[in-house]
């Protein structure tokens, strides 16, 4: 005879019987704070890749603005340009080697680490992708 701590709660014996047959999982409810699915991909395209170099430069997709950068390994990199305090559109200083932010002084390294408040959050990574020439920019994530 198994136990049971419960009247309604399974047995072990029926919840073994229950993953065999694929039942349990439809079952159990989601875990408190599970990330719900990511957002659809909303891939826009933005310029030719014989635009875009080592300097970051500023693009539009969509209305949102991304800057794009080409490493020494020939790779495209992107990274939103709006400021995670406000809002702003985040300017980049080829002197200082980081982004700034006109609206309240904000600074991000070229990777959009925060290096000086007020914003507390980094500057989100953008997926970018180069195909025939074209590059393109998924804005997913910045919606
Ligand atoms: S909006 Fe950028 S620092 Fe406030």
């Amino acid at each position: 005879m198994e136990e049971r701590d419960c009247e309604p709660c399974m047995s072990r014996r029926e919840l073994l019987a229950g993953i065999a047959a694929g039942t349990v999982a439809a079952a159990l409810p989601l875990a408190e704070g599970a990330e719900a699915a990511p957002a659809k991909a909303h891939w826009v395209e933005v310029g030719k890749g014989t635009e875009f170099t080592a300097t970051p430069k500023l693009v539009k997709a969509a209305g949102h603005p991304v800057f794009i950068v080409r490493d020494a390994k020939h790779h495209l990199h992107a990274i939103s340009g709006k400021c995670t305090h406000r809002g702003c559109t985040v300017g980049w200083e080829a002197s200082a080697h980081k982004f700034h932010c006109p609206c309240h002084g904000a600074e991000f390294s070229e990777a959009g680490k925060v290096e000086h408040g007020p914003a507390q959050k980094p500057l989100p990574v953008v997926q970018v992708h180069e195909m025939h020439g074209k590059v393109s920019v998924n804005i997913a994530g910045l919606m």
